[in-house]
């Protein structure tokens, strides 16, 4: 089940309640509908990555929780544990830079809320820059459409103009479905009322395939979203 190579996916900003989260969430189950074979690592001391996962379980310190044939999940606060190998490995960093550096991912994500986009893409930037050299960092705007266009149309000019680091040319909605998701603890493709509003579960599934297929995995988006 384990094997050498393993490819690290990072979900990483110091600023809390930006959406990690559920980037994590939706990476990790996707990669489970294509049957990747995924561990999942919650280092952020929340654990609300494995609740999510597990549905809502009580989770305790260093567990593993089988959550199917394909998705491993362990709750590591503040540590990362070195010696797991898996063929993708998709961590919740802590938000903490010293922590967060002990990992060396492929990539790293780096959500930003775009309520305040542009400070916190400012400070997670400098924090990037310093320790990250050599791996690819890719920010992503989400509750872009919040402020507004006129917002988002700024906020992703003065992105563009960042050439440090790369910013996803889509962006994640602000969304009841995945707040929905978040508190009935599924997938965000089962979390939406009847056959409606597939836009947002859609930008997102883009995006975490998209995520996928920069480390190597090509995979296919549930039946009915294309
Ligand atoms: N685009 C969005 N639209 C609506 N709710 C969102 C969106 N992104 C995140 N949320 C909700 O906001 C809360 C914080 O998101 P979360 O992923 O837990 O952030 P973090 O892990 O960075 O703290 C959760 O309840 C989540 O469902
Ligand atoms: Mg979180």
């Amino acid at each position: 089940m384990t094997q050498a190579n393993s490819r690290i996916i990072t979900v990483y900003n110091h600023k809390g309640g930006v959406g990690k989260t559920l980037i994590a969430a939706t990476l990790c189950f996707l990669a489970e509908l294509n049957r990747i074979q995924t561990l999942a690592v919650a280092m952020d001391r929340q654990g609300d990555l494995i609740r999510w996962l597990t549905r809502g379980k009580t989770i305790s310190r260093d567990d593993l929780y089988e959550i199917s044939d394909y998705l491993l999940a362990v709750y590591s606060p503040n540590s990362y544990p070195g010696r797991l190998r898996y063929p993708l490995i998709v961590v919740d960093q802590s938000p903490a830079w010293e922590d967060a550096e002990r990992v060396q991912p492929d990539l790293c994500i780096v959500p930003v809320d775009c309520i305040d986009a542009i400070i916190n893409f400012m400070s997670a930037r400098e924090w990037i820059s310093i320790s990250s050299s050599g791996v690819g960092v890719y920010f992503v705007l989400n509750n872009a459409d919040v402020g507004g266009k006129r917002d988002l149309a700024f906020i992703k000019k003065t992105l563009a103009r960042q050439r440090i680091v790369e910013v996803w040319d889509g962006n994640i909605p602000h969304s009841g479905v995945f707040r929905r998701a978040y508190n009935r603890k599924v997938p965000v493709w089962e979390a939406s009322y009847a056959e409606q509003s597939t836009g947002p579960e859609e930008a997102i599934l883009d995006l975490c395939s998209s995520i996928l297929a920069r480390v190597g995995f090509r995979v296919t988006k549930r039946p009915g979203l294309g």
